[in-house]
């Protein structure tokens, strides 16, 4: 009994037909006392999906990827970068890759070990493996979508082909990842069953909670007077919704813009804002459409073209770019087809929902700052902080963060470091470890400016203190005396307890200012595991870097 062979008059190109007839050759085999009759054994086509994600937005896409891979005749396996190493990818034939990127054009944590190996390999290991790449990014940062990038050309450089050309998705593109994920499914292998589009299946089996107009409980700021801060303690109720959450989350929240702002801008555009539009949700006024769907900070492109303002001269918000073509006036319809929809923020909540039942808590620093003459305020943080009270309810959607998780051994040590109101997480861990009597030490490292007017949840972390649920607590005041002093500072002068508490398992968390702290952070760990424990420069990096590998030192920095 001879394999069936895929006929030259088959709808495949021919190097889809030469990996059919090699799938088929080890799919059918003799049957029982070499009967002769073919005996189909259960071979879907492998794929790996690959997921490089911070704060859970690539992994979420990835498991989208994985269903619809499934109903499509693949055999799909996740695959999270810190886990993915040169020797594994080499041993596969077709992958998915999904990368975001952080810092200033750098990969996620879990994936940085992966990167700086490609980075270093040479040859061309990877010449039987297929991939297609969809990145994720923002475009308001410089190096937009620079870690996709990377992947992308170093995978391209080790013999790996490329299917389809390399997607980069900004943020609210779903559509372009919907679009990459069918065009990659039906290019990466030949699968078993015929396709499923995309959008459908999404439609069916999008698992991300729907988002909840959640009732606003309270907003109240929690940084005292003579604080140059303004940080608000903000509750929402998640009663009869939907939405459940564990200590490490995110909450999205979508704001509405400023009134005050949206009826500026009508005023230059001589609108009076009734203005019937037509917009997804249907058709409604100017003033609404300005007030809850499009984003009224950055101009983009066709605005700037409409105004026929120069690209290299960009004014900071939709506003300055009216007012600086005063005679522009262009027809409400044209104008909103030139705007960005409003994006939601998010948020690290605050909040464990064992001490909270139905509901999610935040700790939002209030965004003030001037530029060409105008103070500005941000979005989000400023509608919480002022309007979100009066508007009622507000839209807001869990954000699961699996990476930033308490360790599942509750006896396991942690060691979470987060100023400012980077505490946010730590309150929802150290309320989390109370319920559930975790027998883990637990060591926090706060601060801010002023002791007096800036110690966030004070008398929660000082009665967790007395009850011994803080085994020790370092507290830094930068601005309470004449020098500087940080929680890096604290960090250093514990080095040899540090020290040994990673020896001895503990996990080691990081939340809060991305730019400037939990770099100086990490400079001073490494000094620690060369100080303290005795390790040379390299084997410092190294040691940090098996640490995220195996998920003990975690970071959610913003
Ligand atoms: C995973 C994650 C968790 C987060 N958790 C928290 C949290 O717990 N608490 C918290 O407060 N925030 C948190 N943030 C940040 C939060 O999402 C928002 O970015 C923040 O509230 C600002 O949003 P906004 O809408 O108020 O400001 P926007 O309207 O988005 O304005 C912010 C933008 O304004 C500009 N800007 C800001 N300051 C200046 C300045 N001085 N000069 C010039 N331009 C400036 C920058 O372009 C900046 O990107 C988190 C972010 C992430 C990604
Ligand atoms: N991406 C965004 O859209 C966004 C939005 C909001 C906030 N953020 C970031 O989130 C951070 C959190 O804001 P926050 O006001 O809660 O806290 P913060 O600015 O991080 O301040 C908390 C404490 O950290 C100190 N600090 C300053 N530089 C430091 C460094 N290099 N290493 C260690 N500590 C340092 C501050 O001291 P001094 O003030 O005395 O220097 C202060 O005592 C902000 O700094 C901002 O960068 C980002
Ligand atoms: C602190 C921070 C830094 C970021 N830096 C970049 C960047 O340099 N380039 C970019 O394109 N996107 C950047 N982003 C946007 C993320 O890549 C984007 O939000 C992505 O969807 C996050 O995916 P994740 O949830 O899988 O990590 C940054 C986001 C944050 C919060």
């Amino acid at each position: 009994m001879s394999v069936p062979l895929i006929p030259e008059t088959a709808p495949f190109s021919a190097e889809q037909r030469a990996w059919l007839n090699g799938f088929f050759a080890g799919m059918f085999s003799r049957g029982p006392n070499g009967s002769g009759v073919p005996r189909i054994e259960t071979a879907l086509t492998p794929l790996t999906i690959l997921f490089a994600s911070q704060t859970g937005t690539a992994e979420r896409l990835a498991k989208k990827a994985a269903k619809l891979a499934g109903k499509r005749g693949f055999a799909p396996t996740l695959l999270d970068a810190s886990q993915a190493s040169i020797e594994k990818l080499s041993q596969e034939n077709a992958v998915l890759v999904l990368a975001s990127t952080y810092g200033e054009g750098e990969p996620p944590d879990n994936a940085k070990s992966l990167l700086t190996a490609l980075r270093a390999a040479s040859g061309t290991p990877f010449s039987k493996l297929r991939f297609s790449l969809c990145a994720l990014g923002d475009s308001k940062y410089a190096k937009f979508c620079q870690a996709g990038k990377d992947f992308d050309h170093h995978l391209e450089k080790l013999g790996a082909q490329r299917v389809g050309e390399r997607v980069e998705c900004d943020v609210g593109q779903d559509d372009k990842y919907t679009k990459w994920l069918d065009t990659a499914l039906n290019n990466i292998a030949p699968a078993a069953t015929p396709s499923t589009p995309a959008a459908e299946s999404e439609e069916e089996d999008d698992d991300e909670p729907k988002p909840f107009l959640a009732p606003v409980l309270d907003v109240h700021r929690i940084t005292g007077d003579g604080s140059a801060k303004e940080v608000n303690h903000v509750v929402f109720s998640l009663k009869d919704s939907d939405l459940t959450y564990a200590a490490g989350d995110a909450l999205s929240v979508l704001p509405s813009n400023d009134p005050a702002s949206v009826t500026e801008i009508l005023a230059t555009l001589g609108c009076d804002g009734e203005e019937a539009v037509s917009t997804a949700s249907g058709e409604v006024s100017l003033r609404h459409a300005l007030t809850t769907i499009y984003d009224l900070a950055k101009p983009t492109a066709e605005l700037l073209a409409l105004l026929q303002l120069p690209t290299d001269t960009t004014p900071f918000h939709v506003i300055d770019a009216l007012l600086a073509t005063p005679t522009a006036k262009p027809k409400a319809a044209t104008f909103i087809a030139t705007l960005k929809k409003l994006q939601p923020r998010l948020y690290s909540i605050s909040s464990s929902p064992a001490a909270h039942p139905d509901e999610v808590h935040l700790t939002v620093g209030a965004v003030r700052y001037e530029t060409a003459g105008r103070p500005r305020a941000g979005l989000c943080s400023i509608f919480l902080a002022e309007r979100a009270l009066a508007a009622g309810k507000v839209q807001v959607g869990v954000h699961a963060n699996n990476a930033f998780r308490l360790p599942e051994n509750t006896d396991i040590p942690v060691i979470m470091i987060g100023p400012g109101t980077g505490i946010a997480p730590f309150r929802a861990f150290l309320e989390a470890r109370a319920a559930t009597n975790a027998k883990g030490k637990n060591w926090l490292f706060f601060g801010d400016q002023h002791e007096k007017s800036d110690f966030l949840y004070r008398d929660e972390i000082l009665a967790w203190q007395s009850s011994g649920l803080l085994t020790r607590l370092d507290l830094a005041w930068s601005r309470d005396q004449s020098e500087k002093v940080y929680v890096q500072h604290k960090l250093l002068a514990a080095a040899a307890e540090l020290w040994s508490w990673l020896e001895s398992g503990a996990h080691l968390y990081i939340c809060g200012d991305a730019s400037r702290m939990a770099k100086d952070v990490h400079n001073a760990l490494l000094q620690i595991a060369q100080t303290s424990g005795g390790l040379s420069p390299e084997a410092a990096s190294k040691y940090f870097e098996t640490l995220q590998t195996a998920k003990r030192y975690l970071r959610d920095v913003y």
